[in-house]
């Protein structure tokens, strides 16, 4: 078994052997052009165009409704700024969740100084936003809502299709950012109601330096960048086809593989969990709702232990993340256990655990004993 255990899945995950042996060729041979005419470059354009039906499959929307992009904060800027400028004659206020990732908090900050009103939507002690305050929400000029599928530091999967039954009643455009279910449960557009969705490729077993964005079609978006007309003139620039063909292959992969996956990860997050319950009794406290919540993820505190002492004291065993960050001697928790209203104790001795398809129950089983070593340690 090799050492540190990786255990932290939801930060980024290694790059499938599959996938490699897909993207070698075009590393070192297919180096054409995809907008050349001739066949070097034709090849390298198929090659674009098999991977976008890949991608299309997982999700289950057409082809010609995914956008490469190169990275799940790309998608998410041109998502949330897209959408945005395309109707600003329509109205200027977006609806957003207090939990989400900076790369749409972020984007929703900016927004807010150009003159567009942003309403944060609160969510309850699990994390988990209420429909019925996002239809509170909705004024005359809302032209945009953004909540994420599932969070990546607690994995609380939030309630999206009622959302997008809402948006749809209003007429409002619906984007989820997707980065962290994609591959780990159910992301079908339809059934979730959504119009546009983000994927991050390095979440997914593909490498890191590639994404996507789920565009409806009809839905009117501008694009950010301007060039040639690659990705429809949406996100012009010469294709990245080695990333592009890796996160092909890793969808195809994700979506083969899909129930042996998430039966793994689930097998591997529970065995982890009732391996700590069985040792440390009411000292573990689970920070969410485990019925709604990513079957990898499991964001749980150690009751009276530092979670950067005991995230450092393992971390040449195992690798994990905490709930909060400690600068110059001073902790501070994560916006998102914040918006849970997690009090400071607990939230300072969180930390997130996500496990990959490959753990195995070995690693978990010397996990358990790792964590359980060092919170005896540490109380
Ligand atoms: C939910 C979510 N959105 C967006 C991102 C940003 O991904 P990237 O840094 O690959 O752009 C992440 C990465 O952690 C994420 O977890």
């Amino acid at each position: 078994m090799k050492r540190p255990i990786y255990l932290d899945y939801n930060a980024t995950t290694p790059v499938d052997p599959e996938v490699v042996t897909e993207m070698l060729p075009y590393l070192q041979i297919h180096y054409g052009n995809p907008s050349s005419s001739y066949s070097i470059g034709r090849s390298n354009k198929e090659a674009v165009e098999k991977a976008r039906v890949q991608v299309a499959r997982l999700i289950n929307c057409q082809p010609d409704e995914i956008c490469f992009t190169s990275c799940a904060t790309e998608s998410n800027n041109l998502a949330i700024k897209g959408i945005a400028w395309a109707n600003k004659d329509k109205g200027r206020h977006i609806i957003t969740s207090e939990i989400e990732h900076p790369a749409v908090t972020e984007v929703c900050k900016y927004l807010s100084s150009q003159g567009f009103e942003i309403t944060y939507v609160p969510v309850d002690k699990h994390g988990r936003v209420n429909p019925d305050q996002i239809k509170d929400a909705i004024r005359p000029d809302t032209i945009l809502i953004t909540i994420m599928h599932a969070n990546n530091e607690v994995g609380t999967i939030q309630p999206i299709q009622e959302i997008g039954a809402i948006a749809r009643q209003n007429n409002i455009v619906f984007h989820t950012d997707a980065s962290q279910s994609v591959g780990k449960i159910e992301t079908d557009v339809d059934n979730l109601g959504v119009d546009l969705l983000t994927i991050a490729g390095h979440k997914l077993y593909a490498p890191k330096g590639i994404g996507a964005l789920y565009i409806r079609k009809g839905t009117r978006i501008e694009n950010l960048i301007h060039g040639a007309n690659q990705e429809k003139g949406i996100r012009p620039g010469t294709e990245n086809v080695i990333h592009t063909v890796a996160l092909g292959k890793a969808c195809e992969v994700a979506l083969r593989d899909f129930k042996q996956n998430r039966h793994n990860i689930q097998f591997s997050r529970d065995r982890l969990l009732n391996g700590l319950v069985s040792q440390l009794g009411n000292q573990v406290h689970v920070n969410v709702d485990l019925e709604n919540c990513l079957p990898n993820t499991l964001s749980v505190a150690f009751e009276n232990i530092s979670a950067h002492a005991l995230a450092s004291f393992i971390s040449n065993d195992v690798l994990i993340s905490t709930g909060s960050a400690c600068h110059s001697g001073e902790t501070t928790i994560s916006s998102v256990l914040q918006a849970m209203n997690l009090d400071f104790r607990t939230a300072a001795a969180t930390v997130r655990i996500s496990t990959g398809k490959n753990t195995t129950a070995e690693e978990i089983d010397f996990a358990v004993e790792a964590l359980v070593n060092a919170v005896k340690k540490l109380t």
